[in-house]
């Protein structure tokens, strides 16, 4: 069968969290020490998809690299896979640009998280950005430009990819078969992590309450001290796991599930059997120890490679430069079919 070809993305926009990780990142690291020998894995540091909200400049530029030692940190070898800033190669926007004259406004909106976004600012449609609205599209541009054919994401990502494929299978149908290749979606295995303080909302780097997420880079003290605080319920009877109606407690199943690696547990309510008559004191115990097993590595390579700034700016120019290579093939076929 055809060399397989990997790309995934994410914004520097912060510290990568315990969320990011385990719904993306371990995934990322073992797609890489599985592939063959022949597949081709992306990654990338989608700067450009940061900007769709406004960043200070400097905090932005330190999150960069902040990320790009995450990347490192966690076990993906910029030897064997493309790590690069999105900024760094232009043909990310100038595909976006083309695909642009392609895309319909009206799927764009019917996008949930545009509808998100924008629920609360109906009445003012001056203060929204069109970077905003047209995200899809350089989301479709970074992974068409290097004709990916898995892209793994999660379930909050699953509509934009079904978005790339329409406009590449249109793009095909326009202007000629085969000049985009259609990517498959990899679907993660559901492993969402829940913010700590608002357990009906999911941990991200955006959450302005640095409470509610575990960074790769917290301590051992810091672990214990936010999952002691994270919401609960006040339920006193018994641990059970239910997602709907018990969001806090079923969410440090959920993290004591994904972090306890060789689980002896099939599922979560397995787990939950087992911790049944438990306090939240000694649950929270238990998930903080586990937590901290999972991130005590990660945080300590972390900090090695973060202070070598000559090591990660190497890093970025060979990635960008690989990038580039990759993105050419299908930024001068597309130009052609489009009479540029
Ligand atoms: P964030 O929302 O924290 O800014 P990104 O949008 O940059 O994260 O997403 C990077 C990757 O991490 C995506 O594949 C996304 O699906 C995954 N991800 C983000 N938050 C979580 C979470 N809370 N649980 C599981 N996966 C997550
Ligand atoms: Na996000």
């Amino acid at each position: 069968s055809h060399p397989k070809t990997i790309f995934s993305g994410i914004q520097p926009t912060g510290v990568p969290h315990l969320g990011n990780y385990l719904g993306a990142l371990q995934r990322w690291v073992q797609l890489q020490n599985e592939a063959a020998q022949d597949t081709t894995l992306i990654y990338s540091l989608v700067d450009l998809h940061a900007i769709t909200i406004r960043q200070d400049p400097k905090q932005l530029r330190h999150w960069k690299s902040d990320s790009l030692a995450m990347l490192l940190a966690v076990g993906l070898d910029p030897n064997r896979s493309i790590i690069f800033h999105q900024s760094d190669v232009p043909a990310h926007s100038e595909l976006m640009w083309i695909l642009s004259c392609q895309a319909s406004t009206g799927y764009l909106g019917r996008m949930t998280q545009w509808k998100d976004k924008t629920s609360n600012e109906k009445e003012n449609s001056e203060r929204l950005k069109l970077g905003l609205f047209s995200y899809p599209v350089l989301q479709a541009a970074d992974v068409l430009v290097h004709r990916a054919t898995h892209v793994p994401v999660g379930h909050d990502q699953a509509q934009h990819l079904e978005f790339a494929r329409d406009l590449a299978v249109g793009f095909n149908h326009t202007y000629g078969a085969g000049t985009l290749v259609v990517p498959e979606t990899l679907i993660s295995p559901a492993k969402r992590v829940m913010s700590l303080t608002r357990p009906a909302t999911k941990m991200s780097k955006s959450d302005s309450n640095d409470k509610s997420r575990i960074m790769l880079t917290d301590t051992r003290d810091e672990i214990f001290k936010k999952i002691k605080a994270a919401v609960t319920d006040s339920e006193t009877s018994s641990i059970t796991y239910e997602p709907e109606s018990r969001p806090g407690v079923s969410n440090l199943l959920d993290i004591l599930y994904h972090c306890t690696t060789a689980s002896s547990y099939q599922d979560q309510n397995e787990l939950a059997r087992d911790m049944e008559s438990m306090s939240f004191k000694a649950l929270k115990g238990r998930v903080a120890e586990k937590v901290d097993e999972t991130v005590h590595p990660i945080r300590e390579r972390y900090s090695q490679i973060r202070s070598d700034e000559k090591m990660l700016d190497d890093v970025a120019a060979r990635g960008a430069q690989r990038a580039t290579e990759s993105a050419a093939v299908t930024l001068k076929a597309v130009k052609q079919v489009v009479g540029l």
